[in-house]
């Protein structure tokens, strides 16, 4: 099969995941509205082309918190990232550091911080969750400074569990129940199914530790009961205070919130709504965007998530005031498509196509895009 786009990659996951695997992955919240106008929100928006420009030669490089990495790209933290390929965390990040990219590493990953930390050291971020039990958070927080991590993206946008009527209607849950809808789909996709029993199921790697795992509580239930609602802007300070190095906070909407998390000495923001899992009814990151560049002003960090399928994307979102861009879905599709391969492929596509799309508007670099924002229409809403 070709791979002429992320939306290949996605057609080809959706052959080999087991449907509940498939639908974890590829689904959002409520009736999925929001999860559509993530992609047609950057649809909308229209480039202004210049012509007759020097295009020859092209230059992704971008500078964000201290570094420089190949491109304005890297990898959003995706929870149980190996219930979707085998060992896809590793080698996504084995991917990014060959790249030169981040990746970010999520708290309910299926791979420890620790290792992360060493496949790719300087590369890898840690995001966070702030859960009910305080002395989890701490020692995540303690973790992940011990093992080196330079970057921390602390997620405020679960102040509960959402409602995915993908996941409540394949009664999703890890680990998984036995059903004979079950045993059928494992064995309709053999690939899959092999791959995972070699490699062990995946676990909440980096949790399991502070669950108490009972006949009646499973790790899931343990983790379902951090999720409270309680992560407050107070708290957030709390963190800012112990936590001494980049602070990122993901998940806000409103300009408002922006400046707040500024105002307490965070060194970023993405904006983004998580990709539609949390809400149906909420603004495309990439909507919300324009008004929280314009609050925040020029200089604050701001990255932005929700939608991305596409080099052309990653430009737009850079037109529109982004920093940099985080890859949810368009990586884990690749994975899913070609197991260990599909990372390095999900790159060279969106670097490409990223790199095609400036040739196309006549532009040579990152800080010219951004000086120049050349957008036509389609920004606002
Ligand atoms: C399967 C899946 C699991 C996710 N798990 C997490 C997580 O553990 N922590 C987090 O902050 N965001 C999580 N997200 C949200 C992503 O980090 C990101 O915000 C979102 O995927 C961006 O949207 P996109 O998938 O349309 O690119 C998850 C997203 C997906 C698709």
């Amino acid at each position: 099969m070709i791979f002429a786009s992320v939306a290949d990659f996605r057609a080809r996951a959706k052959r080999r995941l087991p449907k509940f695997a498939f639908d974890y992955m590829d689904g959002g919240a409520g009736h999925e509205a929001g999860l559509r106008r993530n992609v047609e929100a950057f649809d909308r928006i229209e480039l202004k082309p210049r012509m007759l420009v020097n295009v020859e030669k092209r230059d992704l490089s971008t500078t964000l918190f201290g570094r420089t990495w190949n491109a304005p790209f890297g990898t959003a933290p995706i929870g149980l990232g190996n219930l979707v390929w085998p060992r896809a965390e590793e080698s996504i990040a084995r991917a990014c550091i060959a790249a030169n990219l981040p990746y970010s590493l999520s708290t309910p990953a299926s791979t420890t911080l620790e290792e992360i930390a060493a496949i790719a050291p300087g590369n890898a971020w840690f995001q966070l969750y702030v859960g009910r039990a305080e002395e989890m958070v701490t020692d995540l927080v303690t973790r992940a400074e011990r093992a080196g991590y330079d970057v921390m993206l602390v997620t405020v946008d679960v102040p509960i569990a959402p409602l995915r009527h993908r996941d409540i209607k394949n009664r999703f849950s890890v680990p998984f129940r036995v059903t004979p809808r079950l045993l059928y789909e494992l064995a309709t996709h053999p690939q899959w199914s092999l791959a995972t029993l070699a490699a062990g199921r995946p676990r909440f790697a980096n949790m399991e530790r502070y669950a108490t795992v009972t006949r009646y509580q499973t790790v899931t239930q343990y983790m379902s009961s951090q999720v409270t609602g309680r992560f407050d802007w107070d708290d957030l300070k709390r963190l800012r205070d112990c936590w001494p190095r980049k602070l990122v906070v993901k998940g806000l909407l409103a300009a408002d919130d922006a400046v707040r998390a500024r105002g307490l000495g965070c060194d970023g923001v993405v904006v983004s709504n998580h990709g539609g899992r949390q809400l149906s009814s909420l603004p495309a990151s990439i909507d919300a965007l324009p008004e929280i560049r314009a609050a925040v002003g020029p200089k604050f960090s701001l990255l932005l998530d929700s939608g991305v399928r596409s080099g052309e994307h990653i430009v737009k979102a850079l037109a529109a005031g982004a920093d940099f861009v985080l890859i949810g879905r368009a990586m884990m599709y690749a994975v899913a498509a070609l197991g260990a391969a599909g990372p390095k492929a999900a790159i060279d596509l969106l670097t490409d196509e990223a790199s095609r799309c400036l040739a196309q508007i006549g532009i040579v670099d990152i800080p010219t895009l951004k000086a120049a924002a050349p957008i036509i229409r389609g920004e606002s809403r």
